[in-house]
């Protein structure tokens, strides 16, 4: 679809929301995210973003400005204009709410708040949400969330009680997280230590390639080699190469991405695998992981 920027305000320093019009938006549930194609000197990049609300017409998004923007959020904050028009993909919704629960705990982090914001305004969801953000910024946060939204925003994460957050949850309550790597891994693992099952846990990431050294990747079906820079994901630069892989989250939690490694040793920064598919090093996350070795042979 193209669509148009019809409104940029600006949230905080760090922080803008876009309002995106078009012909005939397509509904998207809460959880539902827009890849956005974000033109860049020297190449088109493709990001994730969640929608903070139900469609009224409009999509909107939320983007924090990140001092080391691989150009997509550098664009939107500083180049980005009321009327340009974007290349965007249809919502696609893998962090819907679960439908089996009776009861959520959303836990968040800095711009991971964004999928919540959508799921607080869903009639009927019972919800606690625990958000985690910079002083600064709480009073942005607490201005999108809903009138009456059962939500706590914590500005020092130290002080966050997690464990006893988790500790005290029904057994009916499924969770979701959504922040930065090393928020989501503690939150996990804390999660597993006291007896939640993974069926239990639910995760959106903004994991976006990491930066690390570049190498290469060796495609066995396709018979062609990609070089992978820094800052560069696999899945880019096969992109970048003309190629189609399949994706979905571009974030390292949906699974879509896998792809079978044949040669080479992966470094896992995914939300995916399980730690032990992690050790075995047989397969990775083409949208965020990298590699160890100078080169990877993958199965595509
Ligand atoms: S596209 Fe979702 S894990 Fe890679």
């Amino acid at each position: 679809m193209n669509l148009a920027i019809a409104d940029i305000e600006t949230l905080s320093p760090g922080l803008k929301r876009f309002t995106f019009t078009g012909a005939e938006l397509p509904w998207a549930g809460p959880g539902s995210h827009l890849v956005l194609e974000i033109p860049g000197a020297e190449r088109t990049r493709k990001n994730a973003y969640s929608l903070i609300a139900a469609p009224d017409g409009a999509y909107r998004i939320v983007v924090r400005r990140v001092e080391r923007s691989r150009g997509g959020s550098h664009w939107l904050h500083d180049h980005a204009r009321p009327g340009d028009v974007l290349e965007v993909r249809a919502p696609q919704n893998f962090f819907h709410p679960p439908r089996n629960a009776k009861r959520h705990l959303l836990l968040s982090a800095g711009i991971g708040i964004t999928p919540f914001l959508a799921y607080a305004q869903t009639s009927g969801l019972v919800y606690e949400l625990h958000h985690c953000c910079k002083p600064e910024e709480a009073h942005s946060f607490r201005a999108l969330l809903p009138q009456g939204a059962n939500a706590v925003l914590h500005t020092n994460r130290e002080a966050l009680n997690l464990h006893g957050l988790l500790a005290r949850q029904k057994l009916e309550t499924h969770l979701s997280i959504c922040g930065p790597e090393s928020f989501m891994d503690h939150a996990i693992s804390l999660a597993k230590s006291l007896g939640w099952p993974p069926a239990k846990i639910h995760l959106e990431s903004f994991g976006s390639a990491n930066w690390g050294n570049p190498f290469s990747v060796r495609l066995k079906r396709s018979g062609i080699t990609v070089d992978v820079r820094p800052g560069e994901s696999v899945l880019e630069a096969l992109e970048a190469a003309g190629l189609n892989p399949p994706c979905l989250c571009r974030g390292g939690a949906c699974g879509e991405c896998r792809m079978s490694v044949l040669e080479g040793t992966p470094e896992h920064h995914d939300h995916y695998l399980s730690e032990s598919e992690k050790t075995s090093g047989k397969s990775m996350m083409i949208c965020v992981s990298r590699a160890i070795t100078p080169e990877l042979l993958l199965d595509f």
